[in-house]
């Protein structure tokens, strides 16, 4: 049977993340990403609450959240501020490579020192000449003895100037292509520089850097998977990462949908208020349905993982859908209000300018179409193992 209703510990769990949005998120959101305000606040009390780190397995200190709770939380909080979300989910992406091929023992330090307290761990993946096209990354991981040397620059890290940790994939073997690609846990040290932090056309509140690996040294141990597996592991994790952002495209995109069907009632023109339009009825039409679609696809990229299945297509079906709606429909929001929607006072320009990076992180809306592509012209059998071990 196929059933879409949420059980009552799924709509608890929903209220409360909307509770917490409420709460302690919308009232500051709009202020925030005027004045690029980091949310420090916010995210310890997200901690204290459960609402951070809900992926990280209860024998680490987690509440261990199945991928399907992890959507209805994050399309709550992005409800409030996507910017905010970020910051606060972006723990998932950094520790998903460390769940996945982490040893026992790191994970036990590394996961661990995040439920203990409110510490934040960034993802280093993308540099500033390798976006989309991961295997041409020049940060290199050479071994030496029981360590590993790391060297190498990485842009756009969420979290990087705050982070306590990172995971970092650096090439372990630069002639190997993609096959030469190790990942690693790397604790922030004096040879860790956070160089530039950027000032964005939205998601303000969220702490994006360029962050410097000078020769630093870590452990062999806190090598993720085995070495020259790098790559894979960053591709299981964005499988199992996009289907939050997912989440937190339509939770943008309902946001802007909720405040455009408002003002549509209020605003008057032509004697009736604008909703009474045709016109206006359409664009409000078009955007519920494609909020229901991403959250259905959503949901369905979530749940697979949950069965333990991989859901590659799925997960970029999802990513894409969403992603291009949120864009969509925070666009036709504007259209609703107007002139004012072009103005500051307002609140749908904000969740335009947050929508547009949903389109090009974790993967660009042009990379889902070409990994859909593949996996439909060119269907992957991968049997892909739960953890990938040393
Ligand atoms: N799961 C497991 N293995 C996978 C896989 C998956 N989903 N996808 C590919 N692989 C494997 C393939 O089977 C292949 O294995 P073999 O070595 O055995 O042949 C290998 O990986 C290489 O696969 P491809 O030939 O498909 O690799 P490619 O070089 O053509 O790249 C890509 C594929 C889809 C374009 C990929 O590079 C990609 O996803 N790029 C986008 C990167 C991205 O999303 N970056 C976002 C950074 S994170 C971020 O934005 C967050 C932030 O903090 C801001």
């Amino acid at each position: 049977m196929v059933d879409f209703t949420l059980s009552d510990e799924q709509k608890a769990l929903r209220e409360m993340a909307h509770d917490f949005a409420v709460k302690e998120i919308r009232p500051v959101a709009w202020e925030y990403d005027r004045d690029g305000t980091w949310p420090a606040e916010i995210l310890r009390k997200a901690w204290e609450v459960g609402l951070m780190n809900s992926h990280i397995p209860e024998e680490y200190g987690g509440p261990g959240a199945s991928y399907f709770d992890g959507c209805l939380i994050e399309e709550e909080m992005a409800w409030g501020c996507s910017g905010i979300q970020t910051s606060v989910g972006a723990n998932g992406l950094a520790t998903s490579p460390v769940i996945i091929g982490g040893s026992e023992e790191v994970k036990r330090e590394y996961l661990g020192m995040l439920t203990e307290e409110p510490k934040l761990a960034s993802f280093c993946l993308t540099e500033p000449d390798a976006g989309s096209d991961v295997s041409g990354m020049r940060t290199r991981a050479v071994r030496n003895g029981d360590k590993y040397v790391i060297t190498g620059q990485k842009c756009f890290i969420t979290n990087g100037g705050y982070a306590d940790w990172y995971t970092v994939y650096a090439k372990t073997d630069p002639e190997a292509g993609h096959r030469g690609i190790s990942a690693f846990v790397v604790p922030r040290d004096d040879t860790v520089i956070v160089d530039k932090k950027e000032d964005k056309m939205g998601q303000r509140a969220s702490n994006t850097a360029t962050i410097t690996f000078n020769e630093t040294e870590v452990p062999a141990g806190n090598l993720l998977g085995a070495e020259n597996k790098g790559f894979k592991l960053a591709m299981m994790t964005l499988d199992r990462t996009r289907p939050g952002v997912a989440a937190m495209a339509v939770g943008i995109a309902r946001a802007a949908f909720e405040f455009a069907t408002e003002y549509s009632k209020e605003r008057v023109q032509f004697g009736v208020p604008i909703a009474m339009h045709q016109a206006i009825q359409f664009l409000i039409a078009d955007m519920a349905t494609k909020i229901h679609a991403a959250r259905l696809m959503t949901w369905n990229a979530g749940v697979l993982l949950d069965q333990g299945r991989r859901n590659t297509l799925e997960s970029s079906h999802a990513k894409r859908f969403a992603a291009d709606t949120a864009m969509e429909v925070t666009t036709d929001a504007v259209q609703v209000y107007g002139g004012y929607g072009f103005i500051k006072e307002y609140p749908v320009e904000k969740l335009m300018r947050d929508a547009k990076i949903m389109q090009l992180y974790e993967g660009t809306s042009q990379i889902q179409r070409l990994v859909i592509a593949r996996e439909t012209l060119l269907p992957r059998h991968i049997e892909e193992p739960a953890t990938v071990t040393a």
